[in-house]
């Protein structure tokens, strides 16, 4: 099969990674990708968030399935596009990507099925919201509805904290994603994330993971897009399984299907789990970055099968191999992010590093300048390593780390701690 993976983070070079070990793919192209990409793949400069354009070269090129990794060009229609142009897809058509494209969409879905989640009201200016935030009192979380790019919400500690973010939305400091918002009530309890497969119908759990979202050791600091990453999460019980399953994720799919707009693809069911009961945090419409990382590595090849078997619609003869191990992602970072931070730094000692199906170095924000790898992003390389043991892959990923000479980048050294 000819195989296109849209997209250009750590992510994408982890499920490019992934799809290249199955017999099935003869050919892999990435969109745009990145120097880690490259080295696997051809790397294609197309506007991924122009459908015309992505339909066009996988019709010229004869691509037989297409991956969308970012949520971006899922809420601009790209898989919608590519599917009436007859091209097999791996991700939700804009109508379903509503659950990551709109907080208050997917407080709907879970209003309409009794998916536990957080209390909440909806605003479209800013007195009400100050009212119901007085009413309420703090801590209370505030959400912009639409995509900020994970920037949106904001859990305030006070009401002072929650009047500035509701003053900050309304001013439009996040464009047309702040024109609603979403007041909710702060929870309490550990976060985890869940992934799961749907073809719309049939759900077919992916597994589990838990992120760093700060970007300081001991989880402190501002929020990144992850600073790292481990699957599984011990938190994810059996038990909280079934009942995340069965009283959230089934009723939002089922729901969904109810209204004529499917979900197929993969859904990030973010959760908050207090003494072994799960609440819905939010949805995302693809598989998170760099938990991504951390699922690919421990599923290799068998991932293409099983994004097949959802494009087709064929989940429920789909069965996955779980094997009893552990993966960790440690993220290297340009010195400076979550704030700005400076490009065209170069990474020397990748070239000695031995890479293998329990240890890997993904690429974000890399590129390639006169034979040499730079950063170009915030978030550039993705160290991910399995092993028997989350400490052992954790050994691992860190000892790999250390062999990557690039002072302009940081880490933080405790990923995985709470688990540990
Ligand atoms: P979201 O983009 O909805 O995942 O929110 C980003 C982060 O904010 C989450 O990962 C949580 O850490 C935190 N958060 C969001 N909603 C709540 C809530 N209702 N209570 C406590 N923390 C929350
Ligand atoms: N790591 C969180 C996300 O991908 O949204």
């Amino acid at each position: 099969m000819k195989i296109l993976i849209l997209g250009s983070g750590g992510r994408e070079h982890a499920l490019a990674w992934a799809v290249l070990q199955n017999p099935k793919c003869d050919r892999l192209i990435c969109a745009p990708g990145n120097a880690g990409m490259a080295q696997i793949a051809e790397c294609v400069a197309l506007d991924i968030l122009d459908g015309a354009a992505v339909v066009d070269y996988c019709t010229s090129q004869g691509v037989d399935f297409v991956i969308v990794g970012p949520e971006a060009p899922l809420a601009a229609g790209v898989a919608d596009d590519l599917r009436t142009a007859g091209v097999l897809t791996f991700g939700p058509s804009k109508a379903a990507a509503m659950l990551e494209a709109s907080k208050a969409f997917t407080k709907e879905i879970c209003d309409a099925c009794n998916a536990p989640t957080a209390a909440y009201a909806r605003f479209t200016s800013a007195e009400p919201a100050r009212d119901y935030i007085r009413q309420q009192g703090a801590p209370i979380v505030v959400k912009a509805d639409g995509l900020a790019a994970g920037k949106g919400v904001i859990v305030a500690m006070s009401e002072a904290g929650a009047f500035a973010a509701i003053d900050d939305m309304f001013d439009g400091s996040f464009g047309d994603a702040g024109a609603e918002v979403v007041i909710e009530a702060f929870l309490e309890g550990e976060e985890a994330s869940f992934f799961v497969l749907s073809d719309g119908k049939t759900v077919l759990p992916m597994g589990t993971a838990q992120d760093h979202k700060r970007v300081g050791e001991g989880d402190t600091g501002p929020n990144t897009g992850g600073m790292g990453a481990y699957s599984p999460a011990p938190v994810m019980t059996p038990e909280v399984i079934d009942k995340t399953l069965n009283r959230i994720v089934q009723p939002s799919i089922d729901e969904m299907a109810r209204r004529g707009t499917p979900f197929e693809g993969v859904l990030f069911v973010g959760l908050m789990i207090k003494e072994g009961e799960p609440s819905l945090v939010e949805y995302n419409v693809r598989f998170g970055d760099p938990e991504c990382q951390t699922l690919m590595m421990r599923l290799g090849a068998q991932v293409l099968d099983a994004l097949l078997a959802c494009a087709q619609g064929q989940l429920d003869e789909m069965r996955l191999n779980w094997a009893d191990d552990h993966a960790l992602c440690v993220v290297m970072a340009a010195n400076g992010y979550p704030g700005s931070y400076e490009k065209g730094s170069v990474i020397n000692g990748l070239q000695g590093i031995e890479e293998n199906s329990s240890r890997m170095v993904f690429h974000a924000g890399t590129a390639q300048k006169d034979g040499e790898i730079i950063a170009v992003g915030g978030r550039v390389l993705n160290v991910t390593a399995r092993g028997a043991t989350l400490q052992e892959a954790r050994d691992r990923a860190y000892r790999i780390v250390e062999q990557i000479d690039w002072p302009e980048g940081f880490y933080r050294k405790d990923i995985g701690w709470r688990a540990l």
